[in-house]
């Protein structure tokens, strides 16, 4: 499917210069949504994944839908002061601002082949994060997968040693 004529661009927002990329008009079309998740489901089946691990928000959007339907597991990656027991955390960069990301320390099992899930690779800085934090605590991360690729942003250029799946380049 030609995921991208769901897409809306958004011009100078959240900030000036920016062309945001919003999914909500591919999440709003029941069609063209089961067929994203779907897609990624099938990635999914072929890394023979876990767990899903998704960081918050729109990770949460994503990864739930492909947990459901593979009957596994998914893991919140949150920001900080939102997980309410013991948990790891890292720092990371944004392609706007700065932040930290947590995950309960109990989420992953060590061994576990765990799939990140996120509406949007961007410069790469939250899925690092993540994948920091699925490491920290034994995981093994089979695959990534994102809606939306940046490309201009280079994201790919941290994930050299990850398999990786985009639904649609920018
Ligand atoms: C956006 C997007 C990804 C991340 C991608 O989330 O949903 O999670 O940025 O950017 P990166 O590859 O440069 O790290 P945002 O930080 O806006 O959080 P939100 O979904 O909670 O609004």
């Amino acid at each position: 499917m030609d995921y991208k004529q769901y897409i809306t661009i958004v011009e100078d927002w959240p900030k000036e210069g920016i062309k945001f990329k919003d999914i909500t008009t591919l999440m709003d079309n029941g069609q063209a949504f089961k067929s994203a998740v779907d897609d990624i489901v099938e990635y999914a089946r072929q890394k023979d994944v876990d767990i899903v691990v998704g960081p918050e928000a729109r990770g949460f959007i994503v990864g739930c839908p492909v947990a459901y339907a593979l009957e596994i597991g998914f893991a919140p990656v949150r920001k900080e002061g939102k997980l309410p027991r013991d948990v790891i955390k890292v720092d990371y960069g944004l392609e706007y601002g700065e932040n930290v990301l947590t995950i309960h320390k109990d989420a992953i099992k060590p061994g576990q082949r765990v799939l990140i899930i996120d509406d949007l690779l961007a410069t790469g800085g939250t899925v690092e994060a993540s994948i920091d934090l699925v490491e920290q605590l034994g995981g093994e991360v089979a695959g990534c997968a994102f809606l939306i690729e940046l490309t201009y942003l280079n994201g790919r250029d941290k994930l050299k040693d990850y398999d990786i799946l985009t639904l649609m380049q920018y």
